[in-house]
């Protein structure tokens, strides 16, 4: 039985979506398995007028969906309280740190705070500014967890960066990318180190090239006036796909703890092979969908909020190359789009003919599935590795990988209490992947896209499988 943690978690957009569909139901997921117990509470936050029992009622109906545990969800939700709070208004950073404390007292917390930024961006740095100056920090652990979008480009995120670093150190920031909450990127570093062949074939004498594809069939749906603002290079490629990208292409870490891995991140993305504007046409392709065959999918100029003109990309395809040692010369082909035939999140590694020499026969891919499939598994070939008889890449048996198959913020929130920074983004990963993802977003905005290009529920425009076809390469995944 896991140990029991103590911490009052103040989130900041308490009322809102997020909150509602994935923080209380993580929340739940932990109380139920006795890592949250007695000692916790949580303070949402938000402009609106709730009582303590209104929020109370949300948070369960919030749960509806995953349990009908009546007793258990009301015990559950009695940890919760609610307090109305503008984020601009510093007298009510007064009303919070006094019901802070009360609840430290009341669930003995050990004065463990986690604040949770459930709330737009623009607000990310006035929360974090008031912690300090009101005085909200305590003599226990202060933990700030910060949503995307961190920034919009890279001086944005560095202002950004800046304010919250005035209140926080590095060491208690968690930016979150749910990505890294996912069950089998998590569990890639362990595959790697406990697989010595498929370790040492991680690099450009065996991998002929690279492949993450994180596709949606869903369009923006209700999400037109957010995605106006965003698109698909800030909302995916940015933060999940440079985050995916780097736990393949780092070293092998000296061991499994934050440290390591950060070590070794923080190399790989400073390797990031420089992009020139001129060389962001020929390495990547941006695409906007239109209607479907049949005309009943509406393009994306028709979606609701979205500008009739609008130059915003919904799909993107590109290669990243980079400068080291162990991956100079080998594509990393990275592919996200909305509308396309399926949704899937997954890594291809393409094996060239040399690897025969490690024992990996010719032609092989493996591919890791990241979901939507229960669970995620690894195929080599296209075959589930455990049916392929594939002898020489051996990957453990999946019960070793899988000994918890949590909901990815469920796993996230653990490490937050744990103060185990393993899976969240760093600063300076963060800095470099933004420097990147600059001169592609700056060069785009510099021209007018001919929109829309591809046709929903298609693979993207032709250009993305031409900008394969170039290099004498295809993509694994094509329908
Ligand atoms: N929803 C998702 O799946 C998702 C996924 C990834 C990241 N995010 C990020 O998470 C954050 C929240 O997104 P969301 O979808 O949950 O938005 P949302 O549903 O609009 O919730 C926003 C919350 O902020 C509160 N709020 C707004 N202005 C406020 C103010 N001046 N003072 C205090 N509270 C204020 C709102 O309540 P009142 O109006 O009552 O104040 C509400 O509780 C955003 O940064 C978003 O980018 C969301």
């Amino acid at each position: 039985m896991a140990a029991e943690k103590k911490a009052v978690f103040i989130i900041f957009g308490g009322s809102g979506d997020l909150a509602h569909r994935k923080l209380y139901p993580a929340l739940y997921g932990l109380y139920k398995a006795g890592i949250l117990k007695e000692h916790f509470a949580v303070i949402g936050t938000a402009r609106r007028a709730w009582s303590d029992n209104y929020y109370r009622g949300t948070v369960v109906t919030s749960l509806l969906d995953i349990d009908d545990d009546q007793e258990k969800m009301q015990a559950f939700a009695k940890h919760f309280f609610y307090q109305s709070h503008d984020v601009t208004d510093s007298d009510h950073y007064i009303a919070l740190k006094k019901l802070a404390s009360k609840l430290d007292d009341q669930f003995e917390t050990d004065q463990n705070r986690i604040y949770y930024m459930a709330i737009a961006p623009r607000f990310f740095g006035t929360v974090a500014e008031h912690i300090n100056s009101e005085g909200l920090k305590t003599s226990g652990y202060n933990r700030l967890v910060i949503e995307k979008p961190f920034g919009r480009s890279y001086d944005s995120a560095c202002e950004l960066n800046g304010s919250l670093t005035k209140t926080f150190s590095e060491n208690e920031i968690y930016r979150m990318d749910h990505y890294l909450g996912k069950q089998m990127v998590q569990q890639l570093t362990r595959i790697r180190l406990k697989n010595k062949t498929f370790e040492k074939s991680l690099n450009n004498k065996y991998v002929s090239n690279v492949q993450v594809t994180l596709s949606e069939s869903l369009g923006v749906e209700d999400r037109g006036g957010y995605y106006e603002t965003a698109g698909v290079l800030r909302d995916m490629i940015q933060n999940h796909i440079m985050q995916i990208i780097g736990a393949v292409a780092m070293d092998e870490p000296a061991k499994l703890d934050s440290e390591s891995i950060h070590e070794v991140k923080r190399e790989v993305f400073a390797s990031l092979k420089d992009l020139t504007p001129d060389e962001v046409d020929k390495n990547f392709v941006r695409g906007q969908y239109g209607e479907d065959i049949t005309g009943k999918q509406k393009a994306y100029r028709d979606e609701d909020n979205v500008d009739a003109n609008s130059d915003i990309e919904t799909f993107v395809a590109g290669k990243v190359e980079f400068d080291s040692e162990r991956w100079g010369g080998v594509p990393f082909y990275v592919r996200s789009g909305k509308r396309m035939p399926a949704k899937s999140s997954r890594i291809d590694i393409v094996y060239n003919d040399a690897a025969e020499e490690i024992g990996i026969r010719p032609n092989t891919t493996v591919t890791i599935l990241i979901e939507p499939e229960d669970g995620s598994y690894i195929l080599v070939n296209g075959i589930d590795y455990l049916e392929s008889n594939q002898d020489i890449i051996k990957f453990p048996e999946k019960e070793d990988y899988f000994d918890h198959a949590r909901e990815a913020y469920e796993s996230l929130m653990i490490d937050i209490l744990d103060g185990n920074q393993i899976h969240f983004t760093m600063w300076d990963e963060l800095q470099n992947a933004w420097k990147y993802v600059d001169i592609i977003r700056q060069k785009w905005d510099s021209e007018t896209p001919d929109f829309p290009n591809y046709e929903s529920n298609t693979m993207g425009p032709d250009a993305a499988s031409e900008l394969l076809e170039k290099d004498g390469n295809s993509w694994v995944w094509a329908d």
